[in-house]
């Protein structure tokens, strides 16, 4: 009884400190006016203005990302790095990614960007 109790609150516990390592790495970004972008949020920005092409797992199966030609996230993931995946959503790119930075803020879209990268469950090759 004792020890299953135990493990619950170690479990909660250990909860608590993910959740705050989380907060303190989306603060410590530099912030370009606004607030911090919680990945809850990110994840939420990313459902509905990116997963109808790119899809939810990011690989782009979807009716709008086979027709447009989205290319999936596994093979991006490694031809792209973080800020290059930034300014590809700030400015938009082709015929069919649109320019974000109207409508998202410069958080918001590192946060978008980090979210989308952490769909990839591919390993990434060391360099
Ligand atoms: C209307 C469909 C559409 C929507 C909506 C869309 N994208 Fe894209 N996206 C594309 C296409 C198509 C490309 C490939 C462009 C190219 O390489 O010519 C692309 C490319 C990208 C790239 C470049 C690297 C890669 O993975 O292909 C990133 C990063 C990206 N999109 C992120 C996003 C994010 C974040 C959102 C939501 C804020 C979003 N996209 C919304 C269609 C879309």
């Amino acid at each position: 009884m004792h020890v299953t109790k135990g493990i619950t609150v170690t479990g909660f516990g250990l909860m608590l400190v993910a959740a705050a390592a989380v907060t303190v790495f989306f603060l410590a970004r530099p912030m370009a006016g606004g607030q911090a972008v919680s990945s809850g949020v990110a994840q939420m920005i990313y459902q509905h203005k990116c997963a109808v092409c790119h899809g939810s797992d990011g690989e782009g199966h979807t009716l709008k990302g086979r027709k447009d030609k989205v290319k999936p996230l596994s093979k991006m993931i490694k031809k792209y790095s973080v800020p290059q995946m930034v300014s590809i959503v700030e400015k938009g790119k082709g015929a069919y990614m649109d320019s974000f930075s109207d409508e998202l803020k410069p958080p918001q879209i590192d946060a978008v960007v980090e979210f989308y990268r952490s769909l990839c469950h591919c390993v990434l090759a060391k360099k």
